[in-house]
């Protein structure tokens, strides 16, 4: 199982290469529950992503669009009360404790069920493979990723523990050593199904849905098969939604400021840093940009997958 350890950004865990990928110590149980006994429903929606790319606004986004006509307006709307990783929980984290009444709650849950994950594709469970269920992959151009990535694992880290410094966590994102890593392989594995499956997953990048949100949100909304009508449109719905779902708008609401989520107790506010695409400008220098570059050329080469060019 741990065939090699490798130390990880947030330190206080090791990191475990499980089925060619880089598994957080204290997830690998998780993952192998969830991958023995997690059954989909033809329903199920996946919102899918590599950490630090923005699955807490795509979990909120799926959340908003595929209940679009249960809460067509705002007025208590689940999303101004709980935080999107409460209404949308990670996969891999609903088999804690007695793992029959998990499957039993699981099953029981109101439909369409909502999740998260970021297990690479080929990990997935066979039977979200085998089924028609929906996955949304938000993916993100990883000079961005990496900034984002690095600053929020020195904000969670232990106090007790020293900041990574930028230099030591640059290596380690080029060798692709990162939870879940590496992100080259994440990106492709379902990079690849959504090219021969287009109707199973739809890949997204973060860039492109900051620069055109209504437009995906309106693309999200057909490939869930919840389509906006008309009427949805001229009554504002679709601004809302997107309004609702904002950097600006979440990052403010008491729900995500304050508390902590998830079994290691991070600290909600911690998910929302900048919010915006570019901000690898302000710490690449010229020999890090030549780099990584140059991986992103070698790794994603003949794919079909590319992203705009850095300098
Ligand atoms: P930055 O650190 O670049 O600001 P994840 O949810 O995968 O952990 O991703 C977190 C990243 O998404 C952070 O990026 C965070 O600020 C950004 N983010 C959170 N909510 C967002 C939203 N509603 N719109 C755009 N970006 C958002």
């Amino acid at each position: 199982l741990s065939l090699q350890k490798e130390k990880s950004w947030a330190q206080s865990y090791p990191l475990h290469l499980f089925q060619d990928f880089w598994c957080p110590g204290i997830h690998i149980d998780a993952v192998k529950s969830f991958q023995q006994y997690f059954q989909a429903k033809e329903s199920d929606v996946i919102v899918a992503s590599f950490p630090k790319s923005g699955t807490i606004w795509m979990k909120a986004l799926a959340f908003a669009i595929s209940n679009h006509q249960r809460f067509s307006s705002l007025e208590g709307h689940p999303l101004l009360t709980s935080n999107p990783h409460e209404l949308v929980p990670f996969m891999e984290f609903t088999f804690g404790g007695d793992i029959q009444d998990q499957i039993l709650r699981l099953a029981n849950m109101a439909e369409p069920r909502i999740f998260g994950t970021h297990t690479p594709f080929p990990s997935l469970p066979k039977s979200i493979k085998d089924s028609n269920c929906k996955i949304i992959y938000i993916c993100r151009d990883p000079f961005d990723n990496f900034v984002s990535a690095w600053t929020y694992f020195n904000k969670v880290k232990p106090v007790s523990l020293p900041p990574v410094s930028k230099e030591e966590a640059f290596e380690m994102y080029c060798n692709g050593v990162v939870d879940y890593g590496p992100w080259w392989s994440h990106m492709l594995g379902y990079w690849n199904e959504s090219v021969a499956k287009p109707n199973k997953v739809m890949f997204m990048k973060y860039e492109d849905l900051k620069e055109d949100t209504s437009f995906h949100v309106k693309r999200i909304a057909e490939f869930l098969g919840v389509p906006f009508t008309q009427e949805d449109e001229s009554s504002g719905m679709i601004e809302n939604i997107i309004k609702l779902c904002s950097f600006e708008k979440m990052k403010d609401l008491e729900v995500n400021k304050s508390g902590v989520i998830g079994r290691g107790s991070i600290e909600k506010k911690n998910f929302f840093r900048k919010g915006d695409k570019g901000d690898w400008v302000n710490h690449f220098s010229s020999p890090m940009t030549e780099k990584l570059s140059k991986i992103v050329d070698e790794k994603l080469s003949g794919s079909g997958l590319s992203f705009k060019k850095h300098s």
